[in-house]
């Protein structure tokens, strides 16, 4: 481990984890040495990140903040790189706004999931959330379309042939995914559950990473909460950066990555979950296999 001026640095075999702000852990990056990015901030919507709250003056001030790490990503990426940003559905214009003057924005991807929380009476209640996809170079960029290929719902259980064609053809029994994905959210039930108010799914990175990387490429996440980012690269042979200001998920990442089971000391253990039989039995097994499984396109 390695504590510089403002953060803590470790690096194990193909990954290289920071604790500490994302400008000054951005700072120690090369420019133009990143292949893949996936940003996923705080949103402006008052949540509580260890000891951050998530809540700027005013959009505008929020915008602003976005714009300057915005900056430093691009400068990071390659000039083929892609960058996946997230934030709220309100603040999202802005972002898009600036970003479509710098960058390529080529798709506008909406993440959409059900809710058993509180459901909103009095309006359309948000059940999803965007994602820009941009690129540097909208003619040099990776898309590893055949590595993310969905199936093709026709409607019918048997193959359907296209008789309109000269040669009547069987239609195609996978797809690109569209721009609209049903990924359920992560459940405390669910194996890949950390403590953590807004953490991704597992399954949402992997389309991403499949996508716009290849093995061997760096993928960098700035906001890593629970570092989703760098488990999923880990998992599909990438290489990964991941910056965390808040110590306690930090914590959360050298455990999941396999990178330390211990931090000054203390031992780093799993969420000790109640559902979890004491026989190491997870009841839930089967259902989480279930959600982990349904994918729209
Ligand atoms: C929306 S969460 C990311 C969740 C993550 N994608 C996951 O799957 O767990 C945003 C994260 O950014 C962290 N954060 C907030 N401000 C930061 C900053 N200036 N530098 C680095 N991390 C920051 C928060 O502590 C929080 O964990």
């Amino acid at each position: 481990m390695m504590k510089m001026a403002g953060f803590v640095k470790q690096a194990k075999e193909s990954l290289i984890v920071y604790n500490g702000d994302c400008f000054e852990c951005l700072g120690d990056l090369k420019d133009e040495s990143i292949d893949l990015i996936f940003a996923d901030p705080p949103y402006n919507i008052g949540k509580k990140f260890g000891d951050f709250i998530d809540n700027w003056p005013s959009d505008k001030h929020y915008a602003e903040w976005c714009y300057q790490w915005l900056e430093l990503c691009i400068t990071k990426l390659k000039p083929n790189g892609s960058l996946y940003v997230m934030t709220s559905t309100q603040a999202m214009p802005y972002l898009d706004l600036w970003l479509r003057e710098r960058v390529t924005v080529l798709s506008r991807i909406v993440w959409h999931y059900d809710s058993s929380g509180v459901q909103a009476k009095k309006y359309f209640g948000s059940l999803y959330e965007p994602i820009l996809f941009c690129v540097k170079d909208e003619k040099n960029y990776v898309f590893n379309a055949e590595d993310i290929a969905v199936e093709a719902k026709t409607g019918a259980t048997r193959k359907l042939i296209d008789y309109r064609k000269a040669i009547p053809t069987p239609y195609n029994t996978t797809k690109i995914p569209g721009n609209t994905w049903y990924m359920p959210r992560v459940r405390y039930r669910m194996p890949e559950y950390e403590q953590h108010p807004s953490q991704k799914p597992e399954a949402l990175l992997e389309r991403i990473i499949k996508a716009s990387s290849n093995i061997g490429d760096v993928v960098l996440d700035p906001f890593s909460g629970t570092f989703t980012t760098c488990a999923v690269a880990q998992r599909l042979g990438r290489k990964a950066i991941g910056i965390e200001a808040q110590i306690e998920y930090f914590k959360i990442g050298l455990r999941r990555l396999n990178i330390s089971d211990n931090f000054n000391g203390e031992q780093l253990k799993p969420l000790d979950k109640s559902f979890v039989r004491k026989n190491g039995n997870d009841i839930c097994q089967d259902i989480n296999k279930q959600q982990g499984d349904i994918f729209d396109a």
